[in-house]
């Protein structure tokens, strides 16, 4: 039997081999490289980083000069706008020497300073700005991006420029934020464009009729679950590669478990992968599929303890309402009477909850269906609350 040394299942920002999604990762490679403009929207959890990692260095590797971010894991746009522009330069100077000199040509309306940390090997920039400018960051972010698009035309190189959790560019930006990055970024001709989010109704509804900032403004994508045929032979392969014999019943379980949801496949996974090897299991049945998400809710007690006392009284009883129906359709009335909240209140909770990707919706047949964003925080609600 193949056994690995190393545990094949990843879950984390390092990426690994990506299932089933070539048709993603092409459309953000043609993105990418054709000066296109696409959103990319899913679920958090689903893999959209994980495209793009894959996407943008495949671009990169022809050539393409590609500047990929975060907005969720900037504090400000100002700091984002920064990260970019830093990363712009350090991309099209010839030297850190001549840094300083490509952002105050580049970025000039933002007047920025170069420094560079000799350690880290790091460039940082930094802006001085108008008051107009620190009351209105979108419009810095706007500039850098303007920025970019001369570096790349100037030097004749393709760019591109890739935002993930843009959502926050919007919803910090306040009011015009989307029709001020719609006017700066359309008329872009060598920078290609991937906008991903998490927040998949707030960003379709930002393209959803003509008086939208982003009517017919770029192509729209949805990433949804790996379906089960395709993932089922890379769970079993890897879990087999710990050098044990693997029941049919005890993948599916993992799925069940997990409510397909990648990132919690894999979590899973890789957590049964170690089992493995820890106890010298010879068989891996469904049964031990459960004992190993006993250990990982007691792994993450304390991460999902800490969201829910965080959470209004309302919104525990709309999430374990929604924890204890999956599977269900959701009927607001009836469900908000049966757990004593007012049907507008559980309405606002529910657009609350989803907002912070503590639930996801799906749409069913009959109307809409939703389940927790991490599957595993109903089970372990289920637990704590019978122990209780
Ligand atoms: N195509 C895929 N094949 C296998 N595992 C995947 C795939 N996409 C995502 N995953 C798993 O899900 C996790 C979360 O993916 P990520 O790209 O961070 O999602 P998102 O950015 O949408 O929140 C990854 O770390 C990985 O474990
Ligand atoms: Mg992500």
């Amino acid at each position: 039997m193949g056994t690995a040394d190393i545990n094949p299942f990843w879950y984390g920002p390092a990426g690994g081999t990506l299932v089933d999604r070539d048709a993603e990762i092409a459309a953000v490679v043609d993105a990418l490289s054709n000066a296109g403009k696409l959103f990319l929207l899913g679920d958090r959890r689903f893999g959209k980083t994980s495209i793009l990692a894959v996407g943008g260095d495949e671009v990169a590797e022809r050539g393409v000069a590609v500047l990929r971010y975060d907005a969720e894991v900037c504090e400000t746009i100002e700091v984002l706008a920064g990260a970019i522009a830093a990363g712009a330069t350090q991309l099209f100077a010839a030297s850190v020497d001549r840094a300083g000199e490509l952002a105050r040509r580049f970025f000039a309306p933002v007047r920025p300073t170069a420094s560079y940390d000799l350690s880290e090997q790091r460039l940082t920039i930094d802006f001085d700005l108008t008051s107009e400018q620190r009351r209105r960051p979108v419009l810095v972010l706007a500039t850098v991006l303007d920025g970019i698009e001369q570096l790349a035309a100037t030097h004749g190189r393709p760019t591109a420029v890739v935002l993930d959790e843009f959502q926050e560019v919007i919803t910090e930006g306040g009011d015009r934020a989307a029709h001020q990055i719609r006017a700066v970024v359309e008329p872009h001709r060598y920078v290609g464009y991937v906008f991903a989010g998490s927040r998949v109704r707030f960003l379709t509804e930002l393209s959803a009729d003509p008086s939208c900032p982003f009517w017919k403004f770029g192509k729209l994508r949805y990433i949804g679950a790996i379906p089960r045929g395709d993932f089922r032979p890379f769970v079993r392969r890897g879990l087999e590669s710990a050098g044990c014999v693997v029941e049919d019943a005890a993948v599916e379980r993992v799925f069940d478990l997990a409510e397909d949801v990648p990132y919690n496949v894999q979590w899973m996974s890789g957590t049964i992968w170690d089992t493995v090897r820890l106890v010298h299991l010879q068989t891996l049945t469904a049964t031990t599929v459960n004992a190993v998400l006993d250990r990982i809710l007691d792994q993450a007690h304390a991460s999902y303890m800490l969201t829910w006392v965080n959470l209004t009284n309302a919104q525990r009883r709309t999430l374990k309402a929604i924890a204890t129906a999956f599977g269900e359709d959701f009927r607001l009335t009836e469900v908000a009477g049966a757990h004593a909240l007012a049907p507008s209140t559980m309405q606002r909770t529910l657009a609350a909850l989803e907002d912070r990707s503590l639930i996801r919706r799906a749409a069913s047949g009959t109307g809409v269906r939703w389940s927790l964003g991490d599957p595993f925080f109903a089970h372990w609600l289920a637990r704590v609350q019978v122990q209780a």
